[in-house]
């Protein structure tokens, strides 16, 4: 069922709408409100993008025209001859978008770029061969966070396969990405104050059991940055302390407690390595790393990891966090860190990642109490590096096996006690990768699942209808196909 169609009707311009319990376009996520008027619209030569807003109007230009041969151009005034798709600034529709489709044009509205492109990713899913199907489509996210998560510290994803994935994840309505960017095994992010992390801790062989290694210069994630900031994109970037720091430690033997350097390590165990929480060295190591950090970061948040620190005595993880976190502050940025972060006082105006595996976390809900917000990402629902199935040829299975339909069937506004819907940022799909070496792996674990997570941080809860869904997956699929994404074909949607 799928009462907003209904109750949104009214919202929507002419011609007066059809109304239906199913929705009227095969789009995901779903959006708030669409209706289906049957007048398409037929791009052909005459076809015109007229915007003031070139960068979006430029990557519909691209994407249209590598799906259907055409050369659009891209006007800030209208072609006489042609028939036009608009993108236009309007205000009114906070961070939202309108699209109005009939025979003669194209129109779509919002009240920033952002909410324009994201109305150009719906428009594109109209798309069949060169028509584009008519109506209308009201729409708006549900969260404001959307995110997906890369483990670039287990195996190296080199940067044009991180740009591959920017460009998939981006069609549904994901907005941030989260990179993991240093563990026990590697270190993948240049920071001159420190340059053995990555001359030792990025060298060959850095990747789990021994396959891969690399790092981003600062260069490179500047880089990164910009291309995934042009796709309204934002990327976090995440420094795991004070435990997963073996590969600090090996580079730098100062920053364990006895000065002596550990073992460099390519197995997959966890929660044996741990900064020293007593020694100064330690805090100028992480405020170094923080400040270069954010220096290269325009996004807001620094993620600070802070997860499975069982080498680190509980008091002193608090007194770490204690004094890490206002750290993250006064580079600017707001401290994100995994929920156990919220033992410590300093995290309550900071961000906590739910990966806990149950409904009920006290500590989290008592931090949230106290103004603590929350993305969720329960691993037993949104862990992408779980098995489909006992077959699966990739991934773990620690947090249970995740079919489709189990990424899909939960809310993040209700998954966790004490955590209302209005304490919740929105949900994120973590893809750790001690199994995955290729972006054909990536691929492979993230689709179709990370559809489900999408669809869960964008689109109203009513909306929420697994047979639809599926449905509608269904009719993506062919996309990734198109695209050469090496997805997973569930037995649970029909392909
Ligand atoms: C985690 O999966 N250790 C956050």
């Amino acid at each position: 069922m799928a009462l907003p169609y209904l109750l949104t009707a009214a919202l929507i311009a002419t011609p007066v709408p059809v109304l239906s319990a199913e929705p009227a376009f095969d789009v995901i996520p779903a959006p708030v409100s669409a209706v289906a008027t049957g007048a398409d619209f037929h791009l052909d030569r005459t076809t015109v993008i007229q915007t003031r807003t070139p960068a979006v109007g430029s990557l519909l230009a691209a994407d249209l025209r590598e799906a259907t041969g055409l050369t659009i151009p891209v006007t800030p005034s209208a072609a006489p001859a042609g028939r036009k798709i608009s993108l236009k600034i309007t205000g009114g529709l906070g961070d939202g978008y309108r699209i109005a489709v009939d025979r003669s044009a194209v129109e779509i509205k919002a009240s920033t770029p952002e909410g324009l492109f994201d109305g150009t990713q719906t428009l594109l899913q109209l798309r069949d061969g060169r028509a584009i199907a008519g109506g209308t489509i009201a729409d708006r996210p549900r969260f404001t966070y959307r995110g997906s998560h890369l483990d670039l510290a287990r195996h190296f994803h080199a940067p044009d396969e991180v740009k591959k994935y920017i460009d998939e994840i981006r069609r549904l309505k994901i907005n941030y990405l989260h990179l993991h960017l240093s563990d026990d095994q590697g270190w993948r992010i240049q920071i001159d104050g420190w340059p053995r992390l990555t001359e030792i801790g990025g060298a060959e062989g850095t990747g789990v059991d021994g396959v891969g290694g690399g790092f981003l210069t600062k260069a490179q994630y500047t880089d990164l940055v910009d291309y995934a900031a042009a796709r309204f994109v934002t990327i976090v970037p995440e420094i795991d302390m004070p435990g997963h720091v073996n590969a600090a430690q090996v580079a730098y033997p100062e920053l364990t407690c006895d000065g002596v350097a550990p073992p460099p390590r390519t197995d997959t165990a966890v929660g044996y390595s741990s900064l020293c929480i007593s020694s100064e060295t330690t805090y100028r190591f992480v405020e170094d790393v923080i400040r270069e950090l954010a220096a290269i970061t325009p996004g807001p948040y620094i993620h600070i990891g802070g997860d499975e620190a069982h080498a680190t005595p509980p008091a002193d993880y608090v007194r770490f966090q204690d004094r890490v976190i206002p750290l993250v502050a006064k580079y600017g940025k707001t401290a994100y860190g995994w929920n156990e972060i919220a033992q410590s006082t300093a995290a309550y105006s900071s961000v906590a990642q739910y990966w806990g595996t149950t409904n009920n976390n006290p500590v989290l809900a008592g931090a949230v109490a106290h103004g603590m917000r929350v993305v969720m990402s329960p691993a037993n629902k949104a862990y992408l590096d779980m098995k489909y199935d006992r077959n699966t040829r990739l991934g773990l299975t620690w947090a249970g096996l995740i079919e489709v339909r189990t990424a899909y069937d939960w809310d993040p506004g209700t998954h966790l006690t004490g955590v209302p819907e209005s304490s919740v940022l929105g949900v994120e799909a973590a893809l750790w990768s001690e199994t995955l070496r290729s972006i054909d792996d990536i691929e492979f674990m993230a689709f179709p699942r990370l559809a489900a997570i999408a669809e869960l941080g964008w689109s109203p809860a009513a909306t929420h209808d697994w047979e639809s869904f599926r449905t509608r997956l269904a009719a993506y699929g062919p996309q990734w196909t198109a695209r050469g994404v090496d997805f997973y074909r569930s037995p649970q949607v029909s392909w």
